[in-house]
C-alpha cells in the first residue's frame, strides 16, 4: 500500500481505504498510465482494506472520462485494446471481495460514469454531473458504459441518456436510480465513510458473500440464482463468523467478527 503512483492516491484509514484519482489539470481523466496504476493498486489491496472509496482529486471533477488526447489519434486495434484494458481495470474493481462505494464529487463523464457503475454503491455530491456523452466525440461508451448503464437504469433511460450525450444533474441522476442519495459537498465523504463503517460492523465473510451472490445472480435466471444464494447461505455456516454472529446475539453483546 506504500506504493508511489502519478496519478491516483491510496490513503487508508483502518479499515477502509479511500483511492484518488489525482489527476485534477485534466478532471482527472484516464489515460492509460492512470488504467495501470488504478489496476496495480487494486492488485495490492490485501484483506486490511474491507471497504473502498472511490473518489476524485480537486474541486472539480470525480473523472471526465477516458482521455481525450490520448484516444485521439489511436487505431482501430489500439482502440480494442484500451477498451479492453478499461474493461479489465473496471471487472477487477467490481469482483473485489470488499464493498466499495464512489463518491462522485464533480464530473463524472464518460469513462468516469463508467468507473462509478463498476462500484457497488454511488453517492453524489450536489455538484455531480453524470453522463455517457461518447457519441458527441462520435464513438460510444467504452469501458462497461452501455452494458452497466442499463442493467442500473433500464433499456429505454440508458438508451436517452447515451443517445443524447447529455449530463444530468446529481437530483436527476438520483430519480434515474444511478445514485443512491444527494449529499452537500463538504458532506460527501464523511457520508461515505459512515455508511462503510455501518458495513463494517457486520461480518466480512457475509459481505462478500452476499455481493458475490448478487453479482453473479443478477446475470442468472432466478432458478440459478437462488442456488447460488443457497450455495453462500450454506457455506458462511462452515465459518467462525457465523457461530460468533448468531453466539453474540443469543449472549445480547455486540460480535466481534473476525473475518474467519
Ligand atoms: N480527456 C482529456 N482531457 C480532459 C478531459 C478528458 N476526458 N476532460 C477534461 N479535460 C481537460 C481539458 O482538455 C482541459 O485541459 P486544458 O486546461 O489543458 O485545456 C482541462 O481538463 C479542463 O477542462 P475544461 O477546460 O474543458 O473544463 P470546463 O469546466 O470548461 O468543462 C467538462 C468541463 C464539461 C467536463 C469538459 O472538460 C468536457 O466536456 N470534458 C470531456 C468529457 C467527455 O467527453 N468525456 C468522455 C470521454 S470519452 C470516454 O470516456 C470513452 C470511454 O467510454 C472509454
Amino acid at each position: 500500500m506504500s506504493k508511489h503512483y502519478e496519478n491516483i492516491k491510496l490513503e487508508s484509514q483502518g479499515a477502509i481505504t479511500t483511492l484518488t484519482i489525482d489527476r485534477p489539470k485534466a478532471l482527472n481523466a484516464l489515460n492509460s498510465k492512470t488504467l495501470q496504476e488504478l489496476e496495480s493498486a487494486l492488485q495490492s489491496l490485501d484483506s486490511g482494506t474491507r471497504a473502498l472509496i472511490v473518489t476524485g482529486g480537486g474541486e472539480k471533477a470525480f473523472v471526465a472520462g477516458a482521455d481525450i488526447s490520448e484516444m485521439s489519434s489511436i487505431s482501430a486495434a489500439q482502440a480494442r485494446e484500451f477498451a479492453a484494458q478499461g474493461h479489465r481495470v473496471l471487472m477487477m474493481l467490481e469482483s473485489l471481495p470488499c464493498p466499495t462505494i464512489a463518491a462522485v464529487n464533480g464530473f463524472a463523464l464518460g469513462g468516469g460514469c463508467e468507473l462509478a457503475l463498476a462500484c457497488d454503491l454511488i453517492y453524489a455530491s450536489e455538484k455531480a454531473k453524470l453522463g455517457l456523452p461518447e457519441v458527441s466525440l462520435g464513438v460510444i461508451p467504452g469501458f462497461g458504459g452501455t452494458q452497466r448503464l442499463t442493467r442500473l437504469v433500464g433499456k429505454m433511460r440508458a438508451k436517452e441518456l447515451i443517445f443524447t450525450g447529455g449530463h444530468v444533474g446529481a437530483a436527476q441522476a438520483k430519480e434515474y436510480g444511478l445514485v443512491l442519495d444527494v449529499l452537500p459537498a463538504e458532506k460527501l465523504l464523511e457520508h461515505c465513510r459512515t455508511v462503510a463503517e455501518k458495513i463494517l460492523k457486520n461480518g466480512p465473510l457475509a459481505i462478500s458473500q452476499a455481493k458475490r451472490v448478487i453479482e453473479f445472480g443478477a446475470d442468472q435466471d432466478l432458478r440459478a440464482a437462488n442456488e447460488l444464494e443457497r450455495q453462500g447461505f450454506a457455506v458462511l455456516f462452515g465459518s467462525e463468523d457465523q457461530r460468533e454472529g448468531m453466539k453474540a446475539f443469543l449472549e445480547k453483546r455486540p460480535a466481534a467478527f473476525t473475518g474467519k
